[in-house]
């Protein structure tokens, strides 16, 4: 089965085409962080306008790269939730229009689910396991029971992880987007220049819940405070100290989990899932007997291809939308549980 997925939730107007879940014949990514630079951050009616001027050529280049025509697609899986609605609906809109075009079956996918579910494309992981979406805009630790059966353990009470990388470097005007910048500043920063502390939540029954906002406040306005002796304000050492604490605060969360749970797989999802040292201490946890697996940098962050994995999974037990399909910039309710 031909599935294809296109994903507009946010500032990348992608599409791809994949086989029977797990063979990617293309995956387009139109990125429209060029013309949302100068903003420093996406800007929500600049990026609808840009997807629906780009979306017909990307679905068309993916269909063409996978050596296919539009005849050959069986299905279309579409994000419709959460994000920038403007941006979902061109996508959900675009989607419906070819589906009923060609009469073939569509269908809404959660967009953080889909994350989750990126490395099973790849390195398909036995189900359950630990799930750590790591994005711009979520920031969730949950047992993966199955695609479509997600317990959250932990989520962020404030900033999610992403934004507080690109909170940080556009105050320090380090570049854009923030994540990779910050990334690559790090490898040759001196981690231990600002020490930050983590956050001291006394969360009770929610011991895996994070907070991010007061690392983010600490790093933008009391740099000194935290400063390690006569450590030199560098952007590399702001951002190396930075991003030890933001992976620590993850982490801890992490190794608690894993522990209470009893859980010994492990996967991580989303743009931050790219972080070069999120992805050395997760697989540092390999020593202890976990298994460990990432989806490739290119489907860490936004892509069609993650969108029609997942949608072939719903297609094959049945599911479909129907012409009233609709998109929402809201969260869909996730189970709640604590082990
Ligand atoms: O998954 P994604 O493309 O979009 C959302 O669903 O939010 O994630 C984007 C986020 C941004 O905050 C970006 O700064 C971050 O992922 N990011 C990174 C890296 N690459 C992207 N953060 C840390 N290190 C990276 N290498
Ligand atoms: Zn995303």
């Amino acid at each position: 089965m031909n599935v294809l997925g296109i994903e507009t939730s946010c500032d990348e107007c992608s599409c791809a085409v994949v086989r029977d879940g797990n063979e990617i014949l293309s995956n387009v990514i139109a990125t429209q962080i060029e013309l949302h630079k100068p903003y420093q951050g996406v800007v929500p009616e600049l990026a609808s306008r840009l997807h629906t001027e780009w979306i017909s050529q990307v679905v068309t280049a993916a269909i063409m790269q996978a050596g296919l025509k539009n005849s050959d697609i069986d299905a279309v899986a579409v994000t419709n939730r959460p994000g920038l609605l403007g941006s979902l609906l061109v996508g959900v809109n675009f989607a419906k229009a070819f589906a009923a075009a060609l009469d073939i079956p569509v269908i809404g996918i959660d967009h953080i689910r889909a994350h989750l579910y990126a490395s099973q494309i790849e390195n398909p992981l036995e189900y359950p396991y630990l799930g750590v979406l790591v994005s711009g805009g979520h920031t969730v630790i949950c047992k993966v029971n199955g695609y479509d059966d997600v317990d959250v353990l932990g989520t962020t009470i404030d900033d999610a992880i992403g934004e507080a990388f690109d909170k940080v470097a556009k105050f320090y005007d380090l570049g854009y987007p923030g994540g990779v910048v910050i990334d690559r500043l790090s490898k040759s920063g001196d981690d231990m220049a600002f020490l930050f502390p983590g956050p001291t939540l006394d969360r009770g029954e929610h011991p895996y819940d994070m907070s991010y906002s007061g690392l983010k406040t600490g790093v933008i306005n009391q740099l000194d405070k935290f400063r390690n002796g006569n450590a030199e304000k560098t952007k590399e050492n702001i951002a190396a100290s930075f991003q030890r604490a933001a992976v620590g605060i993850l982490m801890k969360r992490v190794k608690l989990a894993l522990k209470d749970t009893g859980l010994r797989r492990v996967s991580a999802g989303g743009g931050v899932a790219a972080n070069s040292l999120l992805r050395s201490e997760l697989k540092e946890l390999e020593k202890g007997g976990c298994t460990v697996t990432f989806p490739s940098l290119k489907l860490c962050t936004d892509n069609g291809a993650m969108i029609a994995g997942l949608g072939y999974r719903y297609l094959k037990d049945g599911f479909r939308d129907d012409d009233y399909l609709n998109a929402t910039a809201r969260v869909q309710a996730f189970k709640k549980s604590y082990p």
